[in-house]
């Protein structure tokens, strides 16, 4: 056990995927693996493992925002182990090429949180995914024949901005789209020597406000997983 997970000792799988929702968890688990098995409750942060394709698995709601995600992160590394993380969400689109539905793989993760400042006293890290990893969706992507775009994302501390100017600024700096956790787990998997990637899909598009049903979401959310369990486990 640890503070906010209350799976025993070798209940969670060397490689887990990271849905900010942890009815997506539930979801995940449901839909993708073979006898899942529920391995966290605590705050209702739900967690399941079970196999895919006969190699086990881990799904683990981490919340909202850097805070909450690093503190499953440091948690799963640290108490049990894990391997590879893979952050599966979505994300809100900065280009007008990157259009909702189609797939992000986040291969660095700029941010405006105050938390590497922090950790390196003012200087500037840049958090990146794991190449290998990165590849391997891609390749997975590819093969599947899914809208996919790979690039720099940006983490921000806020899902209501104040000032629209800087998403300007990102976007006019190739940003491709922002979301709320990748930097966080990029770098606390960095300093472990673990592999990290955040795979994403597009919900909202905030220049040209394209919108897409419900249904294509779910369609294109289990699309993405598909791509994070074979890239994750392949
Ligand atoms: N995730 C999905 N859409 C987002 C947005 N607009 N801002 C931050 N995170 C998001």
């Amino acid at each position: 056990m640890s503070v906010h997970l209350n799976a025993s000792e070798g209940q969670i799988a060397p490689t887990v995927l990271l849905p900010g929702d942890p009815l997506r968890a539930q979801h995940i688990a449901q839909t993708f693996f073979d006898n899942p098995v529920q391995h966290n409750s605590v705050r209702g942060m739900l967690g399941y493992t079970g196999t895919y394709r006969g190699q086990p698995v881990s799904v683990q709601g981490t919340g909202m925002g850097i805070a909450s995600a690093s503190i499953y992160t440091h948690e799963l590394i640290h108490s049990y182990g894990v391997q590879t993380l893979v952050r599966v969400g979505t994300c809100g689109s900065y280009q007008t090429g990157v259009h909702v539905r189609d797939l992000v793989l986040a291969q660095a993760a700029c941010t405006d949180s105050n938390v590497n400042r922090i950790r390196f006293q003012g200087l500037d890290y840049a958090p990146i995914a794991d190449f290998g990893l990165l590849m391997a969706a891609y390749q997975r992507a590819q093969a599947h024949g899914f809208s996919t775009h790979v690039g720099n994302i940006v983490s921000s501390d806020t899902f209501y901005q104040d000032n629209p100017g800087v998403m300007q600024r990102w976007a006019e700096y190739g940003v491709l789209a922002v979301e709320m956790e990748a930097a966080g787990l990029y770098t606390i998997a960095a300093k472990a020597g673990v592999r990290a990637l955040t795979v994403l899909t597009v919900s909202d598009h905030l220049i040209t406000h394209e919108e897409t049903t419900a249904e294509e979401r779910q369609t294109t959310f289990n699309q993405m997983i598909e791509v994070a369990l074979e890239a994750a486990l392949g």
